[in-house]
């Protein structure tokens, strides 16, 4: 048994143990589990992904697991347990707890919100690297999604632990966050394994515009194909799901996919219609993204949309593509 091995078997008993205490214990039953079902999860939901609730004890999964024989080193080297000064507590503590899986399923790491809405705690935290977890290479939700993703042929990309599951229980089941981290390119080749096609589904704040840009190069990039969808500001896809229902999300998912040249143009040409150094912006921002599309002929294809949509001579924007690309190479 190598030390991979240890930390599987060690976080395998951590998902077994942070469930059976929501399920089973007081304060599990009497705060884990109604924050859950207060942010509209059900049973069928809580139990397909596995969730689960971390005492408030300082040592409560440290003290059981040395007690049932797992190893300190692979207590601290998954950072379930933090040692201080001789001193061993757990990291997770009060907390609802959401396993992160391998796409073979195995649990390699933990997601944790806290239930206090106070700054003087991070709102989430997440399990550090390790042997066995690489946050880059890793999508919250792929292992319970990636048959709809296949199935569907998209994979729908979101933010949060939180939107991962209100979609999935409304129905779109073939959605992913990228947790810990920004999204990466390793990311995005795990999802290519099932779909060429994301549709970004950020926050609708500043964070999520932004994040939602730098999606769209990453994305375009890695050779997929990308759709991005806007919420009104302060909504992110769980809240809004819980607004409006299941059905009705799912017909403004329908309604509102942009493609990315679409999303920028509304972005940076809202206002820019009769002001040309704001179109000129806008267009630049456009032929940026299409020079990082590996394929050749979809950037034929982007660059001849792009040419109608702002009545621009194609070959003074493919002049101007090419001056790009050269500063790209
Ligand atoms: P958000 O702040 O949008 O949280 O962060 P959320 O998912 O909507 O959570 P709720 O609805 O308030 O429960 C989006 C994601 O960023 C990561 C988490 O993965 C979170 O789901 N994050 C956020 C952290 O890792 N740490 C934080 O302190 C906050
Ligand atoms: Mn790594
Ligand atoms: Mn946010
Ligand atoms: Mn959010
Ligand atoms: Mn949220």
């Amino acid at each position: 048994q190598n030390d991979r091995d240890s930390q599987f078997i060690l976080s395998d008993f951590a998902k077994n143990y942070y469930q059976d205490i929501l399920f089973n214990h007081e304060q599990g039953k009497s705060i884990g589990l109604p924050y859950l079902q207060h942010r509209g999860l059900g049973l069928p939901l809580i139990k397909k992904f596995e969730l689960g609730y971390s005492l408030e004890a300082w040592d409560g999964f440290t003290s059981k697991a040395l007690a049932q024989g797992y190893q300190q080193k692979f207590l601290e080297s998954t950072g379930l347990t933090i040692v201080k000064e001789d001193k061993k507590y757990d990291r997770f503590r009060a907390r609802v707890m959401f396993p992160i899986h391998n796409v073979s399923g195995r649990v390699i790491g933990f997601g944790a919100r806290t239930l206090k809405s106070n700054d003087k705690t991070p709102k989430y935290l997440n399990s550090p690297e390790s042997e066995i977890y690489h946050k880059s290479d890793v999508l919250y939700g792929l292992f319970q999604a990636k048959n709809a993703i296949r199935g569907q042929d998209v994979c729908y990309l979101v933010e949060g632990y939180l939107d991962v599951l209100s979609l999935s229980q409304g129905g779109l089941e073939n959605v992913v966050a990228s947790s810990g981290t920004s999204l990466t390119e390793g990311q995005i080749k795990l999802i290519g394994r099932y779909t060429k096609n994301i549709t970004v589904l950020y926050d609708g704040d500043a964070a999520g515009i932004k994040a939602s840009l730098r999606g769209i190069d990453l994305i375009l990039e890695g050779g997929l194909n990308v759709n991005v969808v806007t919420f009104p500001q302060g909504d992110d896809p769980d809240s809004y799901i819980r607004k409006v229902g299941d059905v009705a999300f799912k017909e403004y998912v329908e309604a509102h996919a942009q493609d990315f040249i679409s999303f920028k143009t509304n972005l940076y040409a809202r206002d820019a219609k009769d002001n040309p150094v704001k179109k000129a912006e806008a267009i630049r921002e456009i032929v940026s993204s299409i020079a990082k599309i590996p394929d050749s002929i979809k950037r034929q294809v982007f660059l001849k949309q792009c040419s109608a949509i702002f009545g621009i001579d194609e070959e003074v924007l493919v002049a101007e593509f090419n001056k790009i690309y050269q500063q790209n190479r």
